[in-house]
């Protein structure tokens, strides 16, 4: 990872920080986003660099596209993790909360891929991955706004992953799986730890040209979401 320049967005906490500081530890150039200042003193206290940025509003994330090519000349790596938890049950949602739901997820990684596939096509080469997650296509009370902006992220990115195959840009999505990290609201250490996500992490990010695009990943394997013979249907 030497020399490679990776912007995580979501990276004060859980899985984004786990990730920022396990390529931060294989000597990439990481820039560690997040809306989360105290937190991410604590990253940068490590030596990572690091942006305060709120994934809702494109023009900080063009900015934060733009710190990273000022500071290193590229942007190789663009993981887009940032996320809030599960809300209230729809018809407890107060005005303006699914809507936020979308903003934070889906919408932050739109202008993430939207302000960073242009620099990629301008360099040769760029992977794009998004943190989603099997909440997609299940229906657990209380997830409407989660499950639909996962969903989301899903259509959005395999048609971007196929808008982007003319060129060597690899758009895929990650699952992570049950994790333990704040998003939960209390500690669950029956959970796994955050840093287990991160040998799938370094795999996107370090696919080979003409590797997959548009595809999902959890624990390193491709994994087909929406497909009816997934135990998570089966279960059901
Ligand atoms: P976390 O709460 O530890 O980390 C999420 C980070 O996103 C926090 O640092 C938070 O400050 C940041 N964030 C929230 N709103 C933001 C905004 N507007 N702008 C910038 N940053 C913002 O949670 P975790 O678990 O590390 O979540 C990371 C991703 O993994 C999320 O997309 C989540 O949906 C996904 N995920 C997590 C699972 C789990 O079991 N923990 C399972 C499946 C998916």
């Amino acid at each position: 990872m030497k020399g490679k320049t990776i912007v995580i967005t979501g990276a004060a906490n859980g899985i984004g920080k786990a990730w920022a500081l396990g390529f931060q530890k294989e000597n990439a150039n990481v820039i560690a986003a997040d809306i989360d200042s105290s937190r991410l003193e604590s990253l940068a206290n490590q030596g990572v660099t690091t942006a305060e940025v709120d994934v809702r509003d494109p023009q900080q994330i063009s900015e934060l596209l733009n710190k990273a090519q000022n500071e290193t000349g590229r942007v190789d790596i663009l993981f887009n993790n940032a996320g809030i938890a599960f809300g209230p049950t729809l018809e407890k949602s107060a005005d303006g909360q699914f809507e936020d739901h979308i903003a934070v997820h889906l919408f932050g990684c739109i202008y993430g891929m939207r302000s960073a596939i242009p620099v990629m096509r301008a360099q040769g080469s760029g992977r794009i991955i998004n943190t989603i997650s099997r909440n997609a296509e299940v229906d657990v009370p209380g997830t409407s706004a989660y499950s639909a902006a996962k969903a989301a992220i899903w259509a959005a990115s395999r048609v971007a992953a196929r808008e982007t195959s003319d060129a060597d840009i690899l758009i895929n999505m990650l699952i992570p799986g049950p994790t333990n990290t704040k998003i939960w609201g209390k500690d669950r250490p029956e959970l796994q730890s955050p840093e287990t996500t991160f040998p799938t992490a370094k795999m996107l990010a370090t696919l080979p040209p003409g590797g997959p695009t548009g595809k999902v990943f959890w624990d390193q394997k491709e994994y087909r979401l929406f497909d009816s013979n997934n135990d998570i249907h089966k279960a059901r």
